[in-house]
Parts: C-alpha cells; structure tokens; sequence
C-alpha cells in the first residue's frame, strides 16, 4: 500500500467494504486530506476517483496520487458546495460511491500555525481554506456577545457559552484575544478540578464549525450526493461529533421515506406514499471504529459511520 504520511485514515476497512469498490467504476472522496481513503479506493480496484479538498495544502498528496494513478485520479480544491461543479468539470453526471469523512485533519489539528489547537501559541485562525477572509480571531474579536454565546452555545454545546462570551467581550476591551492559548485560558477560568478533556475542546469546536461553516456544508454535500449517484450508487459518512451525525442521520431517515421518531420509545413512521425515497438505509445504527482501531488511533474513538444506498 503507497503510505501517505503524519495521517492514520479512520475505519479504513469499513469504508472499503461499504463503498463495495468495483473495476470501472467511478468514485468522490470529497473530503480528500491526505489521501487515505483515495489511495486505498484506486488500490482496490481499477475505478476513477474524483477527489476533493477545500484546504489546498493537501495537493502534495495528491500529486503524489496523481504520479501512481495517472488518469484514474482527479483532485479539485473545491468545497462541498462546489462539488456538482466539481464532478461536472470534468465530464462526470453520475457516479457510483461518494465517501465524506467530515471535519478536521490530523495534519490541520498538529500544525500550530493553522491555529486550530487550544495549547498552541499561534494566532486564532481555523480556517481550513486559507483565502478564506473570516478566522477565528475575527470572530473571537468582533462578533457581538450574543452572537459569540449563540454560536459557542449551538455549535459547541457548551453549557456557560453566555458567561464565556461576556468575559470574551470585557477582555478584547482592553486588548485583542490573539493566540488560542490566550482564549483556552479564558474558558478554563470557568472550570476547576480535574477534567477529562480540557474545558476548552467545546469553544474551540463552535469557532472552528461556525468559520468553516462545516454543517452548511455537510447537508450541502448530503443534497448533492442525491444527484450524483446512479441507482445503487453507496454513499458513506463518517462524522465525529453528534451534531454532525445527528444532521446525517436525519437526512438519510427523510430521504429513506421514515420520518424522524420523536423518542426512542416510539416506532419510526412511514412518511405518505407520494413523498419519493432517494435512500436506502444500510446501517439502521451508526457503525463504529473497533476496540484495536481505537488502541491504535485514540482519535477515531468518536467516529460513527452511516451508510445508504441510492434508489
Ligand atoms: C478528516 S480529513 C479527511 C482524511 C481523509 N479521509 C484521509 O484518509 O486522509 C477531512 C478533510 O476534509 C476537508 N474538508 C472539510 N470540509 C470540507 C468541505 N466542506 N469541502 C471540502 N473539503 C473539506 C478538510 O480540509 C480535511 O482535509
């Protein structure tokens, strides 16, 4: 297997043997990084695979696809809402497996400078595209108190976001908010004790989902995989946190014609006849990584994978 380096590619197996890899067919890994998913694909059968990543500093990667794999191997820096484009950019309607591995990479997380990590002592940014003009000192910096405790609230979950906020506000004040060690001390301020994971993870989550627009962008990408995949196409999710598995999860019940349950207690319901069903549901629970995938890679404990198949 051709190795792509710093990058441990969650629940690799599942994803192969769910996207059932066939000669001649043709794939979307929209969410390329460093390749992990693309390469292991091209090496499993003589398909075509259409990749592609809003971060371009993943394109050493992909020339190093391009080198092994020749024409069976396209990659664009383009985003999910570009992803139709992408795909028809380069004379493809329809194709028969689309992967998405949401969120943020190893590589996005470990490189200080990207400022993405609460223990580093670089600039707040975020971005995983970075022509992108909205960071997360931005944000951190300019946003309203209301709108930086709805957001640290919605997209982080996180319980004292309006107190959060305020002190945010009074401390930019006297002086911008500039490294993430600089706002992780902020949030930590409001927790005492021993914590598992640091009191920081939810706030740096919100301002990362909120500058990324990350869960637009998965339902955009979830709309699309509708018009891409040919009957029988596969589509496989992997996400890392509830919020974006709950927004798959809903998709694929609506699309699959079942109606979201509204307590575990009570049985799903069957929409009206009329409503068309893109969907099949493989996966009636999210898999998730085994016990030696996690030994191996502590960071994929949180993956859920959901599978469907097109109609
Ligand atoms: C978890 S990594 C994927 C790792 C990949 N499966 C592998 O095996 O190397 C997620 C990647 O998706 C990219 N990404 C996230 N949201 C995106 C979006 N809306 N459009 C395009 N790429 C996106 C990130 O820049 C990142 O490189």
């Amino acid at each position: 297997m051709i190795s792509q380096q710093f990058h441990n590619p969650v629940m690799l197996k599942e994803v192969l043997e769910n996207l059932a890899v066939r000669d001649g067919e043709i794939y979307v890994d929209g969410t390329f990084g460093a390749g992990g998913y693309s390469s292991a694909i091209l090496q499993k059968a003589n398909c075509k695979l259409i990749a592609l990543d809003r971060d371009i500093s993943v394109e050493k990667f992909a020339n190093n696809l391009a080198k092994n794999f020749g024409e069976r191997f396209i990659f664009k820096n383009k985003k999910f809402s570009e992803i139709l484009e992408a795909v028809g950019e380069v004379g493809v309607e329809e194709v028969d497996g689309m992967v998405l591995d949401i969120g943020v990479s190893s590589m996005q997380l470990d490189e200080r400078e990207r400022g993405f990590s609460f223990d580093s002592e670089e600039k707040l940014d975020m971005r995983m595209d970075r022509t992108q003009s909205l960071s997360a000192f931005e944000v951190v910096n300019h946003e309203s108190e209301e709108n930086l405790a709805r957001i640290i609230k919605e997209f982080g979950e996180e319980m004292k976001a309006k107190i959060i906020a305020k002190k945010i506000v009074a401390i930019r004040k006297e002086h911008p908010i500039k490294n993430c060690s600089d706002l992780a001390k902020i949030v930590r301020s409001f927790y005492y004790g021993y914590h598992k994971t640091d009191p920081a993870t939810k706030t740096f989550q919100a301002l990362r989902i909120f500058v990324n627009q990350e869960l637009d962008e998965l339902k955009i990408a979830l709309e699309a995989s509708v018009k891409l995949l040919k009957k029988g196409g596969r589509l496989v999710v992997v996400s890392f946190h509830s919020l974006e598995d709950k927004i798959v999860k809903d998709f694929l019940k609506e699309q699959a014609g079942l109606s979201q349950s509204y307590s575990r207690y009570e049985p799903e319901h069957a929409l009206p006849k009329n409503v068309k069903k893109n969907f099949q549901i493989i996966t009636k629970s999210a898999l998730c990584p085994s016990k030696e995938e996690v030994d191996l890679n502590p960071r994929s404990r949180s993956a859920k994978m959901r599978v469907a198949i097109k109609l």
